[in-house]
């Protein structure tokens, strides 16, 4: 197949990141017959610092004819005193809400390689860390009206039913393909957003009898998540709630910087990024860990390209590099004892071992 990729790098540790997974998908492609296809996008900082805009329209026009979108991460130190709306992370936001992304999916899953690396005790771990955040994006406070007067600065949090319920339904069609359980997360004792929220997410569990529904506050769930995660399979929740829980998700499982997300909208046109920032304190240095985007790239090859056994073959190849007990820093174990056998390796390196395995 021929697939047109926009590519976007972004700021900080983000091309170096994005490097590596474009040539896990060269490779992906030579053995599989497909043909990839990337066009450079500019966004965030960079493209501050070359349009004066975080995403200029012609940029954006680059992604909504794409096939899909893959990035890197944008944002950093540099760019803090531009105002909020030449932000680079509003390049990111228009860019989500330009291509009508409105479900993000966020695995949290721990990988039994790095099973030490949760600071989690052993006893939990062992319970199983398996289950994915639906985050609706492109709503809610991220969205609302934000102004600052005077002394006084606003946000407005709203969603309507419809918007509820069209990430409600990737919900529970997310725990029905999986463990048939739904865990509703909202403020409802304090937002009238959310008791609008929850009164939906009821609604649709009629047409969801397969499916169990709960509700769970978010401050409740930001504790269990920690206490016991084994407990959960979906969570679906609104953007910034999502926001917040799944880099406390990611981090349980040892790295963020093993965490891949998907976001969709309407149509099959996706973009695909790792959850972690831009970590500019680490730019430069090969020593990022490029395994959050190259999942990341084989999540667009299942979900936007129906590639699965492509995207299995990723999966297992990093999997194997980790048996192999290659590890970035960031999944490093600490402890002398638990480091024996593995070796730390760069960027560049990990790229190039997934590769292998691939092969
Ligand atoms: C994320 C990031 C973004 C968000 C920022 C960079 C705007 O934290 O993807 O989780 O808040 O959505
Ligand atoms: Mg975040």
């Amino acid at each position: 197949m021929n697939k047109n990729i926009a590519v976007i790098r972004g700021d900080g540790i983000g091309p170096e990141i994005v490097n590596q997974a474009l040539l896990v998908l060269d490779k992906v492609a030579d053995i599989y017959g497909h043909k990839f296809e990337y066009t450079d996008v500019d966004m965030g900082g960079c493209a501050i610092d070359k349009h004066g805009d975080p995403l200029p329209q012609s940029e954006l026009e680059k992604c909504l004819a794409s096939d899909s979108v893959l990035l890197g991460a944008v944002g950093g130190d540099k760019w803090n005193n531009v105002p909020g709306d030449k932000r680079p992370e509003k390049g990111l936001l228009r860019l989500r809400s330009g291509m009508g992304v409105y479900s993000n999916n966020r695995p949290a899953k721990i990988w039994k390689q790095l099973a030490s690396a949760s600071p989690l005790r052993d006893s939990i771990v062992a319970k199983g860390i398996d289950f994915i955040i639906v985050r609706e994006l492109i709503g809610g406070i991220y969205f609302g009206e934000h102004k600052t007067e005077g002394d006084t600065a606003t946000d407005i949090l709203a969603y309507s039913e419809k918007e509820i319920e069209r990430i409600g339904r990737i919900g529970f069609e997310t725990a029905r393909k999986r463990g048939k359980r739904l865990c509703s997360v909202e403020k409802s004792n304090v937002l009238d957003s959310s008791r609008l929220w929850k009164k939906v997410m009821h609604r649709l569990a009629e047409e969801y009898p397969d499916v169990e529904l709960s509700d769970m506050l978010v401050d409740n769930c930001a504790m269990q998540i920690v206490k016991n995660p084994a407990q959960f399979d979906v969570i679906v929740t609104e953007n910034m709630f999502g926001d917040i829980l799944s880099d406390e998700a990611s981090m349980i499982t040892g790295s963020i910087g093993m965490i891949p997300s998907s976001s969709l909208g309407a149509t099959s046109c996706g973009l695909y990024e790792p959850i972690h920032g831009s970590a500019p304190d680490i730019a430069g240095q090969d020593i990022a860990n490029p395994i959050g985007t190259i999942l990341s790239a084989a999540m667009m090859l299942r979900f936007s390209f129906d590639m699965e056994k492509e995207a299995q073959a990723i999966e297992n190849a990093v999997s194997a590099v980790l048996d192999a007990g290659y590890r970035t820093a960031d999944i490093m174990p600490q402890a002398d004892d638990e480091a024996a056998g593995c070796t730390r390796v760069g960027c560049a390196e990990m790229g190039r071992q997934i590769i292998e395995k691939l092969a």
